[in-house]
């Protein structure tokens, strides 16, 4: 920040702040703030520092001249607007796509900037949520993703379960890197709005961490062990992109641009126009664009998402380029893509012969503003390598399966159990027979019914999400189908259904749904 962003400084690997620099800046933060300027601001609080630092580096403004309303909540848009600030607002060009956003708006810039840079992204149902207030767990998400998305483990908060899975990895590097601190004690408070003394903090923390330092070691990748991922895409207008960078949030994997030698000009990319370069590439079978570098080490990987533009209704030939720079035998090969309006239809069948040894699952097509959650439902969808060893250690260990199936209504559904001693004692208990339980709808929300014998109990305060198999009461089991915050204990996760086909399973009224274990 300060005029550069974190992430920027990584990719260029410069150390770019002088030793002078760096020490008036902590002398600066260390200081004392006698008078932090505004009047609701008392030199007492904890974020009086925070305060004076940002409005000092022009971070952060007041309201007004005089309040700077430490306990009010900022919206999505102005914590883009205050990243896009202290980014020191390069230019941006176009517009984005969203409804709820007003073109030439105050925070136009600031939110295309952010959208491209892969900060944010909108809704499922399409809106951006410009003037909803940001929460805890978003404005960490978005920070952590400033900071270039590393990796830190998993969160020790008390309440990290409660997180939407998109924030997992975000939450365990503001713990690990101290730049969002725990509401109280060791809880988080994901989904409670920020507040912008909290926001001023987090700005302050971040400015203030060691720049131009090497990463963390990583762990050597062990190859063939069905956990090394590989996100692989071209992208002309930043909307494949942006979904390639949402995977890599959500997988944790490495990032791939497949980065033509000669890049394609507006003028390449104009489709309208017969004898542009993509249209010319796109009727010639043969065409092979060179691809400038190379993926370092592809031995490593054992799955491989591979992302693309939809050209006349397939993949750019840049693409079969790349499948024919690399021996995909063995690995598995997950295609996605994002278009106009097309769906994937034959692109990706289309270049299975260019990787026959490798095995091709399902390719899906988003629009290039599709939101986090949308694409960590698919993902959760898709059955990996990674999900197989996950799976098969499971049996390994205990000689019980990790998944559990749940047939309503003629539908099966499929659920991960969680690795706790009541989903262990539910294993034990669906071991002996499948379970028939009649199940009655409960406040527009949740199927809820008697397990017959109580389980125990691991509750802790967990926010819900459609899909959701929870043990309610210790003797109860509870199927949501939409949000839900209280003290209970998850047994497990519908995976591979999206919300909306959840509740079409289930319908209004009461059902009867049999549980077993998946063979
Ligand atoms: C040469 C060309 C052909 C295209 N053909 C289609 C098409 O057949 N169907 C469609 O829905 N969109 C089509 N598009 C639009 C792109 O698929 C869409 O804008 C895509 O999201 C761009 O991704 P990118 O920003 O990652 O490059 C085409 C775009 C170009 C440049």
């Amino acid at each position: 920040m300060g005029g550069i962003s974190m992430k920027k400084m990584k990719r260029f690997g410069m150390v770019l702040l002088s030793m002078a620099a760096a020490l008036l800046l902590t002398a600066f933060a260390c200081a004392a703030v006698e008078d932090t300027g505004f009047s609701d601001v008392d030199s007492s609080a904890w974020y009086a520092d925070a305060v004076a630092y940002c409005r000092e580096h022009g971070l952060m403004a007041g309201i007004t001249s005089t309040t700077f309303e430490p306990e009010s909540t900022l919206t999505r848009s102005q914590l883009a607007a205050v990243l896009y600030r202290a980014e020191g607002e390069p230019a941006v060009t176009g517009t984005d796509s969203f409804p709820d956003t007003v073109e030439g708006s105050w925070y136009s810039s600031a939110v295309l900037w952010a959208l491209r840079e892969g900060l944010v992204s909108g809704y499922d149902n399409g809106l951006f949520g410009t003037a909803d207030p940001v929460t805890r767990e978003q404005m960490t998400a978005i920070f952590w993703r400033y900071a270039g998305s590393p990796s830190a483990g998993e969160a020790g908060f008390s309440d990290a379960a409660a997180a939407g899975g998109y924030a997992a990895a975000a939450l365990a590097w503001a713990e690990s890197s101290g730049v969002i601190a725990p509401v109280s004690g060791n809880i988080f408070a994901p989904k409670e709005d920020a507040t912008r003394a909290q926001v001023a903090a987090a700005l302050m923390a971040f400015d203030q961490l060691p720049k131009g330092q090497p990463e963390p070691e990583q762990p050597a990748p062990q190859p063939g062990t069905g956990e090394h991922v590989l996100i692989a895409y071209f992208s002309n207008t930043n909307q494949t992109e942006n979904i390639a960078n949402l995977l890599q949030s959500i997988l944790n994997a490495d990032l791939y641009k497949i980065t033509p030698e000669t890049p394609y000009t507006s003028a390449d990319l104009n489709y309208n126009n017969d004898s542009c370069r993509a249209n010319q590439e796109q009727n010639d079978n043969s065409a092979r664009p060179a691809i400038s570098g190379s993926v370092e080490n592809m031995a490593q990987y054992d799955t491989v998402f591979l992302g693309y533009p939809i050209w006349w209704g397939q993949a750019p030939r840049i693409i079969s380029t790349f499948l024919e720079s690399y021996d995909f035998s063995g690995k598995t090969i997950v295609p996605f893509c994002t278009s106009g309006s097309s769906p994937i239809g034959s692109s990706a069948e289309n270049l299975h012969a260019l990787a026959s040894g490798a095995n091709w699952l399902d390719g899906q097509r988003f629009s290039g503003s599709a939101s986090s959650e949308t694409v960590e439902s698919w993902v959760s969808g898709l059955d990996l390598p990674e999900k197989q060893a996950h799976n098969a250690a499971a049996q390994t260990k205990g000689d019980a399966s990790a998944m559990m199936k749940i047939t309503i209504n003629g539908a099966t559904l499929t659920a991960a159990l969680e690795d706790n001693s009541s989903a262990d004692a539910l294993r034990e208990l669906l071991a002996n027979s499948p379970l028939t339980v009649q199940m009655s709808d409960y406040g527009s929300m949740e199927k809820v019914g008697p397990l017959g014998q109580p389980l125990p109990r691991n509750d802790q305060q967990t926010d819900t999400q459609a899909g959701d198999i929870i043990l309610y009461q210790g003797n109860q089991i509870v199927i949501y189908y939409d949000t839900n915050s209280w003290n209970f204990t998850r047994l497990g996760r519908i995976e591979g259904t999206t919300a909306q086909e959840l509740r079409g399973i289930l319908g209004s009224g009461d059902i009867r749904a049999t549980f077993s274990l998946e063979e």
